[in-house]
């Protein structure tokens, strides 16, 4: 695999290796098994793939939660070549590659600019638009691959797309999960040891919400998932909303759901310091 830091070493490495179609697997680093699944599924789509690690400073609404993030280049290239073939680039830009300018575009995402992530953290999905849309640019991909786990992102790049009228096409990948049901993220680790053992609460109770919803109606499930959820010391449930997989619009009763759409339990758990989200199919 190569590794670069510019754009131009990036274009360089993608025009001489002469493949195509391209895939692009976006990423922040500190890569677990969920960024993997994400890279082999590129490598098995495509023949040569692009895995960018950026900690892009323009979705971090918390200046401390960026300042904390965790950066670990040297495992991750040591996990990367072991999936990646000769011809698969790891780009690895500094700030200013990415922005050497401040980039002040505004983008708007209707109602997915007005739940869940949008409302709890002002201007993340607009940095995520930034930084998305830029590789996008510099890239060129012919698709693109990002995980289930962040739900509300993948539904604001599918709309980013149509908006720009991008012929990328985006693959959304399912969620890999800890041995205890924990979805992997890169803020695990910076989890306390008590409070990563009790995190295994997220999963759990939101298949039994899942389950529950088959009897009982939303306020209910709601009020059951926050009384778990708040059981263990130093949790608190930030929101858990039952939503459509295109809009995101939350519902209120089982009344208001359509058949003909896909629903998600959607939560997001301040766990210690640290912000989880996951989520499941209803
Ligand atoms: P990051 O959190 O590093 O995640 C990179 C990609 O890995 C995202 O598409 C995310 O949904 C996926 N991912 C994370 N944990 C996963 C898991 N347990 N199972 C499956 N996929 C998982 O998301 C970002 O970075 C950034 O916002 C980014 C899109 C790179 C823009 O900066």
């Amino acid at each position: 695999m190569k590794v670069t830091d510019t754009i131009k070493g990036l274009r360089k490495h993608i025009s001489d290796s002469g493949l195509s179609p391209l895939a692009l697997v976006p990423t922040m680093g500190a890569l677990h098994n969920g960024h993997i699944s994400l890279v082999e599924k590129a490598v098995g789509e495509c023949p040569i793939t692009v895995v960018s690690i950026f900690v892009n400073p323009t979705q971090f609404n918390d200046k401390n939660d960026l300042k904390n993030y965790p950066r670990t280049l040297e495992k991750d290239l040591e996990m990367l070549g072991k999936v990646l073939g000769e011809h698969d680039v790891v780009f690895t830009p500094p700030v200013e590659e990415m922005y050497p300018e401040e980039d002040r575009r505004v983008f708007t995402f209707g109602n997915l600019d007005n739940v869940m992530e949008a409302v709890h953290r002002p201007g993340h999905f607009n940095g995520v638009a930034q930084i998305v849309s830029r590789l996008f640019e510099i890239v060129a991909p012919d698709i693109a691959i990002f995980g289930l786990k962040d739900f509300q992102q993948l539904a604001v790049i599918r709309e980013l797309v149509k908006q720009t009228g991008n012929k990328v096409r985006i693959i959304g990948s399912p969620i890999i999960r800890e041995k205890d049901g924990l979805a992997m993220s890169s803020r695990n680790m910076l989890l306390e040891p008590a409070i990563r053992k009790d995190a295994a609460i997220i999963y759990k109770t939101i298949t039994s919400a899942a389950a529950m919803l088959q009897n009982s109606d939303i306020p209910e499930t709601k009020q059951y998932v926050k009384n778990e959820i708040e059981k263990p010391e130093n949790f608190e449930l930030i929101y858990f909303e039952i939503v459509d997989d295109e809009q995101l619009i939350p519902i209120k009763s089982k009344r208001e759901m359509n058949k003909n759409m896909k629903y998600f339990g959607c939560i997001a758990v301040k766990a210690g310091n640290i912000r989880l989200i996951d989520n499941v199919e209803i």
